[in-house]
């Protein structure tokens, strides 16, 4: 039998030299490696700006933070997301308005965004979905039109591009998450892009209190610094800056593998009639394959945790991408009193979805395995 993790980072021995190279230095923070995952990130998506920091979750709150939302203000957000994307509104005390998903990709309904749009709205914050691009294009003409900020979750989506341009540059803010079953990972860790200087300049002193010399080096009597703004404490360190320097020389291949393991396991699936599948690359919209779902058809989705069951027993993990429609998740339906189905679609995908890994710690091998064991499963459960 064989053991089919769902994320597997794959550390290899470059990752931990420049760790111990790290720990054996005087440096673990303030420091030179920062910069350069910073300058590795910029020069591999194409960004003008990039700043490192401690979480995805830091760098959608930094974007908030930039922009001064607070009471009052409201942000359409995607329903199916991780709770990150709204928690970083509401921790500014604004109000996360959640927008249905399109049923061929599972991103966000751009025909509904103009619909929520209020008086009150000040952003709108689009998830690339399981890292398959929104038409950002669109979304950016509307928010053009209505003077709203765009804030994109790239969490899942470093390789996603939308006509040769990445996820992240779209928007005024691109948010990455480093997180250990993500593209690549510093442990925890994020990363900020913009191509907009003003941005770039405030949100890399807001990370670090709003301080105005953040390296060491930059500081000619030390411990001399002033505080320009208000600020957070959501710096990257040095460790996690050295692994994702060698992460990076490493994205070309994961992407690769991903990309195979992704074609070989859909090929399989095709063959499955009782699932449906969600639409990826195509034309100018290049997926970072971050995983493939299956959305069980209707006889078998009151089946599904046990379906997931019998692969965990034929050693295949899988998982849910996201648990719930975040409206549906107790926060924000105690607080909301949003109905369960507010957003039926994404209510579905999180409702009757299997995630499986195309990871590039797995090969062809492990995504026919894939294929059989949920077949296996499914004939189980009949
Ligand atoms: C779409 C999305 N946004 C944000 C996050 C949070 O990322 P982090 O753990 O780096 O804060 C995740 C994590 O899975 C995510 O999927």
């Amino acid at each position: 039998m064989r053991t089919i993790l769902f994320g597997r980072p794959i550390i290899g021995a470059e990752e931990k030299d420049a760790v111990m190279k790290v720990l054996s230095g005087p440096i673990l923070t303030h420091g030179p490696l920062v910069k350069e995952f910073e300058t590795a990130f910029a020069n591999f998506t194409g960004a003008e700006h990039a700043i490192a920091v401690s979480s995805c979750t830091a760098a959608l709150h930094l974007a908030y933070f930039f922009l001064g939302v607070g009471p009052g203000d409201e942000v359409l957000v995607p329903a199916e997301t991780h709770v990150a994307t709204a928690h970083a509104v509401e921790l500014c005390g604004a109000r996360p308005v959640f927008i249905d998903s399109e049923s061929r990709t599972g991103n966000m309904d751009a025909a509904v965004i103009e619909q929520r749009i209020t008086k009150h709205t000040r952003a709108i914050s689009v998830v690339h979905y399981l890292g398959m691009p929104m038409d950002m294009k669109r979304v950016v003409e509307i928010a053009k039109k209505r003077g709203l900020f765009v804030i994109e979750d790239c969490a899942l989506a470093i390789g996603s591009r939308l006509d040769g341009v990445h996820a992240g540059l779209f928007g005024d803010v691109g948010c990455f998450s480093f997180y250990p079953v993500k593209h690549i990972t510093t442990a925890e860790g994020g990363m900020v892009v913009t191509r907009r200087k003003d941005v770039a300049q405030k949100i890399s002193m807001q990370r670090a209190f709003g301080i105005d010399r953040n390296v060491v080096s930059e500081r000619k009597i030390p411990g001399m610094y002033d505080v320009q703004d208000l600020g957070l404490n959501y710096r990257l360190n040095e460790l996690g800056a050295a692994m994702g320097l060698q992460q990076m020389k490493r994205v070309p291949g994961f992407l690769q593998k991903r990309r195979e393991n992704y074609e070989t396991l859909t090929a399989g699936l095709r063959g499955i009639d009782e699932i449906e599948l969600l639409q990826s690359s195509h034309g100018g919209f290049q997926s970072s394959y971050y995983c493939q779902s299956a959305i069980l058809k209707e006889p078998l989705r009151k089946k599904r945790f046990e379906i997931m069951d019998s692969m965990k027993r034929q050693g295949v993990e899988t998982s849910i991408y996201y648990p719930h429609a975040v409206p549906d998740m107790s926060y924000y339906k105690n607080k909301y009193g949003h109905g369960d189905g507010t957003c039926p679609v994404a209510s579905r995908l999180s409702d009757n979805a299997i995630a499986l890994s195309v990871g590039p710690h797995l090969g062809p091998d492990d995504m026919n395995y894939t294929v059989d064991a949920f077949k296996n499963a499914i004939r189980e459960v009949k």
